[in-house]
């Protein structure tokens, strides 16, 4: 269960998980879970994309026929399951309690169950798992569980923001026997410029030391921001063959710039003036994490009438709370862009944009 903030490498890795499974003849599925929060209809359509290709790839009939039963009643039982479009009568029993743990456990180990017949394995991915629900977090590790406990080759490998729920109890112990929760940070110094290095080497580009240099400390090593600066520098270097400190300091701006309109604006899109003034706050007051006390003063409001205001950022997940009172930014660097974009920290309450 990886978590990191945005950008840097997390649904890379989750594709790369998926690399290794295929290259050992497992199945896989990718789930990416919405705003919204819902996962049970995106593991049910998973269950089915895989029972089918399983069944197409090797003809497991019988068996299969009867997973889809198992899932079609699951679906049938969810509050509002959508309509899953299987062509079998549904099988009452292993996953249809109405107790989403103990259907969910019905289903893994249903599926665990055909792949281990055959000799394969079962990969599910979930990215973005920070929208998810405290509960039904708990209820995918419960379920999980189980199909660990009876050794089948069925598993979920996860990515989210740091603000990933905080599971307690028999969910948390569960749950730190089924994944591991690597934190994924900025690149190392030598990581960062290889990142950079080597694929302009595989083309016969090099890069002066006093060039990599720089674009490791303007991206503090962020891989995203790797990604941009070291591209920027790409099409400003006239060539052939050589990038120079000179050619990195005229793509800064032009860099900086695309992040802006990109990767930065992209997430504000639906932010309203209020949460805008208080995204404006917390980058004067620092780079994050800030005190939501200390927001409060600087906008002279009290920290209980912004409470709305925060969770909405919560909800949007442009912020998380890494401990109780206090709130930081999801975009690395994001306290930068606000500076540029809104140069003063605006009177709550009015217009920004
Ligand atoms: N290990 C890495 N080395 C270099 N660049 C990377 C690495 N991981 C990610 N990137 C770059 O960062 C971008 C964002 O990665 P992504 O996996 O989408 O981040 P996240 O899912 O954490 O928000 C990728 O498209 C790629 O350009
Ligand atoms: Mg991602």
């Amino acid at each position: 269960m990886l978590t990191g903030l945005r950008g840097v490498g997390k649904t890379v890795l989750l594709n790369e998980f998926e690399r290794l499974a295929e290259g050992r003849g497992y199945f896989h599925e990718h789930i990416e879970v919405g705003e919204d929060g819902e996962l049970p209809q995106r593991l049910a359509a998973a269950f089915r994309r895989l029972l089918l290709s399983m069944d197409a790839k090797r003809r497991i009939g019988e068996r299969v026929h009867r997973a889809l039963g198992v899932l079609k009643a699951f679906n049938i039982r969810l509050p509002d399951g959508l309509e899953l479009n299987i062509d079998v009568d549904a099988v009452h029993g292993p996953a249809d309690s109405g107790d989403l743990a103990t259907d969910l456990a019905g289903l893994f180990v249903e599926l665990g169950e055909v792949a281990r017949d055959h000799d394969t394995g079962v990969l599910i991915t979930v990215d973005e798992v920070h929208y998810v629900k405290l509960a039904t977090l708990e209820a995918l590790v419960m379920g999980l569980h189980r199909a660990t406990q009876l050794a089948l080759p069925i598993t979920v490998a996860g990515a989210g923001l740091p603000s990933l729920a905080t599971l307690t109890g028999e969910a948390k112990s569960y749950a730190e026997r089924v994944f591991t929760f690597p934190d994924i940070d900025t690149l190392a110094q030598d990581q960062a410029r290889e990142a950079l290095d080597l694929p302009a080497a595989d083309e016969n580009v090099q890069w002066t030391d006093d060039a990599l240099d720089r674009v490791v400390e303007v991206t503090r090593g962020y891989p995203y921001f790797l990604q941009e600066y070291g591209k920027q520098a790409w099409e400003a270097a006239e060539g052939p063959a050589l990038i120079t400190l000179d050619d990195v300091e005229r793509s800064i701006p032009v860099a900086t710039a695309e992040l802006d309109d990109g990767f930065f604006r992209v997430r504000t899109g639906r932010t309203s003036d209020a949460e805008r003034a208080y995204l404006r706050a917390m980058a004067e007051i620092g780079p994050g994490p800030v005190r939501t006390s200390d927001v409060a003063s600087l906008l002279s409001k009290r920290t209980t009438a912004l409470g709305p205001v925060r969770d909405g950022l919560l909800k949007k997940a442009l912020c998380y709370s890494p401990r109780w009172g206090v709130i930081d930014f999801t975009v690395p660097m994001f306290d930068s862009f606000m500076k540029r974009w809104i140069p003063e920290v605006p009177p709550f309450g009015e217009r920004t944009r």
